[in-house]
């Protein structure tokens, strides 16, 4: 028993799942492949992503991204470093599917935020290191294209401050930018490190350097040199010092400089990077903390697909393991039902493979075969029965009224609406009075409705039109006896109900969102709702 307990505390120990947060166009595809590159799962980078027609990443599949050149599906790539397990959580590009995003980063333990040097802190960025800091994720920074004339680095670590509100602790430090970008200072290990040839798609080389080598000499020249040593003097006075514990509550960020393109950087950000990435660490649950080492199985559900596989019609669950051991075949409680499931049918991604899983440990994640039962933040669990925190549904920003080309096929497009829905791919509401009527659609970003149209034709043989509506804002409503029809103005604000019969009210303008709420004081307005829970449990 004992031998199996270390085992599972080892197995833990080991793991490191974390997530990359950034802006399209930072280098998170680019990253991603030389961070696979670096973990040995790849032998030459950008078999990842052909370049050329469009863009396309080993975890893209629909046909829908490599159209339009984006990247619509998260998946997990796992490799090997240093001895540890890392489980990368890839999250979409485009700020489109930020709610896909939101929810993913609730199964990542550590963020990786993705800088790009040119351009400095920007919008998409912001968003997701909010949602970061609200669930206390870690955050390590990369400041990425390093070969680029790029913003002066104390200037960024300036802008990085002054935007997010992070002190920011510099884990080492360029030995000049753009061509001239030639090492880097590793202020913890107080050493020079040259780079040799540009890496590219294959790995690249760098050696240990003393401040009088004669070739850093050569190649910097003694003003730079010199510049370099004032900088880094300045920093040991003036730079926020690290502290780790601040890391891991998210209250400072160390910095690494790198070029994801040429490989520059990279070994040294990771070097450090699995030391600093915490192992899955306690979480909370309906019956208090949970230890990841705690041997009884549990997890939750974080995404739901279906049909990553035409030919198979199959639907996968996503589940981040919480605490103990995973072993396929294994009943475990889903505690929403408190139905026993036997979760034989469990698969591990990369790219468009899949392998059976036969075992994983807390911090992973693994795809189960869903018959249709689980949801997003159901609990799955063996022994005590707990529930995680929730992953929150978000108010729709965007509203179209689907328009059915074809009247005979009510019924493909209702199953294949309540399908995207329990994905989390898009927010379905109903007419109060006319609930044949064709249903309205919710989607945080606009591009939504095109994959949803997209995979109607594509899974369940529909085609759709759609009609903008001009609401802004959703707010599920609270209240004893509600007079659902008092919130009715035709045209600019309409009370309708989501799949689970919750009602709640759709608004032109922000204007008649606060009228309203000023109008009505014992009503709730809720913007994020838990799926499957009641309203006031997501308050
Ligand atoms: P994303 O997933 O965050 O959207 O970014 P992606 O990796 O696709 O990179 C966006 C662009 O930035 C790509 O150029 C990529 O080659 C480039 N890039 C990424 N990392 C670096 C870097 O370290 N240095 C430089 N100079 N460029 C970098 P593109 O022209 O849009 O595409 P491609 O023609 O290179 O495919």
């Amino acid at each position: 028993m004992d031998e199996q307990l270390n085992r599972l505390q080892a197995e833990v120990a080991a793991r490191r799942t974390f997530a990359i947060i950034s802006h399209p166009d930072a280098g998170k595809t680019t990253l991603t492949e030389k961070l696979l590159l670096y973990g040995g799962a790849l032998h030459v980078a950008g078999s990842v992503r052909s370049r050329g027609e469009g863009r396309q990443t080993t975890s893209d599949w629909m046909e829908i991204e490599r159209q339009r050149g984006i990247s619509v599906s998260t998946s997990v790539l796992q490799f090997e470093y240093a001895g540890r397990h890392m489980n990368l959580l890839d999250t979409p590009g485009h700020n489109d599917f930020s709610e896909d995003t939101y929810r993913t980063l609730a199964a990542a333990d550590t963020a990786i935020m993705l800088i790009d040097c040119v351009k400095g802190v920007e919008p998409q960025t912001i968003k997701l290191f909010q949602v970061c800091r609200m669930r206390g994720i870690p955050i390590v920074t990369f400041v990425n294209k390093l070969d680029r004339d790029g913003k002066d680095p104390f200037e960024l670590l300036d802008e990085i401050e002054r935007v997010l509100g992070i002190p920011c602790s510099p884990a080492n430090w360029p030995m000049g930018v753009g061509r001239s970008f030639v090492g880097l200072f590793d202020r913890w290990a107080q050493s020079l490190q040259v780079f040799h040839g540009a890496g590219g798609s294959h790995r690249g080389e760098m050696r240990r350097a003393s401040w009088d080598d004669a070739e850093l000499l050569e190649i910097l020249g003694k003003g730079q040199l010199q510049r370099l040593r004032d900088e880094v003097a300045l920093l040991e006075t003036a730079g926020t010092p690290f502290d780790r514990e601040r890391f891991l509550a998210g209250q400072i960020t160390p910095v690494f400089f790198g070029s994801a393109m040429t490989n520059c950087g990279l070994e040294p950000m990771l070097d450090h990077f699995v030391d600093l990435a915490p192992a899955p660490r306690v979480r909370m649950t309906s019956a208090g903390p949970l230890d990841p080492a705690e041997p009884a199985f549990s997890g939750f559900v974080f995404k739901i697909q279906a049909n990553m596989d035409p030919q198979h019609r199959d639907r996968i669950a996503f589940v981040r393991i919480c605490s103990g051991r995973f072993v396929r075949g294994m009943d475990a409680r889903h505690v929403r039902t408190g139905k026993t499931l036997s979760l034989s049918r469990s698969v591990q991604f990369m790219a468009q493979t899949r392998t059976v899983v036969d075992e994983a440990y807390s911090g992973d994640i693994v795809g189960l075969w869903d018959p249709g039962v689980l949801r997003i933040g159901d609990s799955l669990c063996q022994g005590q029965l707990v529930e995680f925190e929730g992953i929150p549904r978000f108010s729709p920003e965007h509203f179209v009224r689907v328009r059915l080309n074809d009247p005979l096929k009510r019924k493909q497009l209702k199953k294949g609406l309540e399908q995207l829905s329990e994905e989390g791919a898009v927010q379905v509401f109903f007419d109060r009075q006319r609930m044949e009527r064709d249903p309205i659609l919710g989607a945080v970003g606009v591009l939504q409705f095109e994959v949803i149209a997209h995979r109607l034709r594509g899974e369940y043989g529909v085609r759709i039109g759609f009609d903008r509506l001009p609401y802004r804002y959703a707010r599920w409503i609270e209240g004893d006896s509600l007079d659902l029809n008092g919130f009715e103005l035709p045209g600019r604000q309409s009370c309708v109900v989501d799949v689970e019969g919750r009602p709640l009210v759709l608004f032109e303008t922000d204007y008649l969102l606060a009228r309203a709420q000023e109008r009505n004081k014992g009503v709730t307005f809720i913007s994020a709702v838990q799926p499957g829970r009641s309203h006031r449990a997501a308050a």
